[in-house]
């Protein structure tokens, strides 16, 4: 990949704290290999993020590399995108550090991500939790980030981001690229399986809420047939179908059909003829992802030749972003 490109710049980033869900695909990383043709793109698996939360290192280091090979096997390709992992590039800690003061307290305190997961873990309320948006504006603005392709429930985060970036460039001039949010107009929001009044989690305490990326086509199918609808019956979208909402964007996506093609398709039909077909096209869309990982997973030499190179090129150019925001804050040049 050459250095020097008019393409404009994708930044984006998944945590390790778990596995990957169909909500994690959909929203994002399906994205991230759609975009990767017209942009310049960088993918990166945030582990300093994860940590917010308390992890088993063992469990982490794991995850960290599956989430690689994911990206992989979801059709991220390293020779047109960068990718890497977060803590192997220190630019990213030393940028946050120079934002957070530039991030007001207000600000932080209003952050609906903040509030959910401070009382989910109301014994681990630490200050990198409080402090986990500014990290992430330092991911975006450290590659001068036009675009970030991410689910709705990131969008507060960007504008946060946006915000200072705007106050820095304020302050100091002209520092950062202003960074717009890409959220797909379906899938930007799936829904858990059993509250679909609730968004997809891999922290769902109810396994048959969310499908996993490395589920097993019977536990797929086992808990689309399981997914609450509602009792009206119509396989449309609505207000009370939120069930059923969900299922047709899900179906959609999977087969490549709208919304209404999917409303069209089903019409007349009912709930226990809709879900195995969701179910079954799900199955075959996750299918190739993963046997990929499974394959990408016993290959670490491969996995580790992808984020050391990834990491190299990162570091690059977050160092140009770095120097320019040390100079305009006054640090001496090393
Ligand atoms: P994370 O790891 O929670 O989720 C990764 C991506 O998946 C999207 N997503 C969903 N999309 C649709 N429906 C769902 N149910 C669903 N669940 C998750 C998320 O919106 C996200 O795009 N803070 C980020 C990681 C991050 C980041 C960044 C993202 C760190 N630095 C810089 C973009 C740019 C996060 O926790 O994502």
């Amino acid at each position: 990949m050459s250095e020097t490109t008019d393409k404009k710049r994708i930044f984006s980033g998944v945590q390790p704290s778990g596995k990957l869900t169909l909500g994690n695909y959909l929203g994002a990383i399906r994205n991230f290999a759609m975009l990767q043709e017209e942009y310049e793109c960088l993918y990166c698996v945030v582990d300093l993020h994860a940590i917010t939360v308390r992890q088993n290192p063992a469990d982490l280091r794991r995850q960290t590399l599956e989430v690689l090979a994911q990206y992989l096997a979801c059709g991220l390709d390293p020779e047109k995108s960068t990718l890497f992992i977060q803590s192997h590039v220190p630019a990213h800690a030393e940028l946050a550090w120079i934002l957070n003061c530039y991030s007001m307290f207000g600000e932080l305190s209003r952050m609906t991500q903040f509030k959910d997961k401070s009382s989910k873990h109301s014994d681990n309320v630490n200050a990198g939790l409080f402090d986990y948006p500014v990290l992430m504006a330092a991911d975006i603005l450290l590659y001068q980030t036009d675009l970030v392709p991410v689910g709705v429930d990131q969008l507060q985060h960007i504008e946060l981001t946006r915000n200072i970036a705007q106050r820095f460039n304020g302050i100091y001039s002209e520092t950062f690229t202003m960074p717009e949010p890409y959220i797909p107009k379906t899938g930007a929001k799936i829904m858990s399986l059993q509250d679909p009044t609730r968004k997809m989690s891999k922290s769902d305490e109810n396994a048959n809420g969310f499908i996993l990326l490395m589920d097993k086509p019977e536990d797929i199918m086992r808990k689309f047939k399981r997914a609450v609808t509602d009792s009206d019956g119509r396989i449309v979208r609505g207000e009370g179908k939120e069930g059923i909402s969900n299922l047709i964007a899900i179906y959609a996506l999977a087969t490549g059909k709208t919304p209404e093609e999917v409303e069209a398709e089903f019409a007349g039909k009912g709930y226990a003829e809709f879900k195995p077909a969701v179910g079954e096209a799900v199955v075959e869309m996750l299918r190739p992802i993963r046997e990929k990982t499974e394959d990408l997973l016993r290959n670490k030499d491969y996995l580790q030749q992808v984020y050391t190179e990834g990491a190299q090129r990162a570091s690059y150019m977050a160092r140009k972003t770095l120097d320019k925001v040390y100079r305009k804050v006054g640090f001496i040049k090393r």
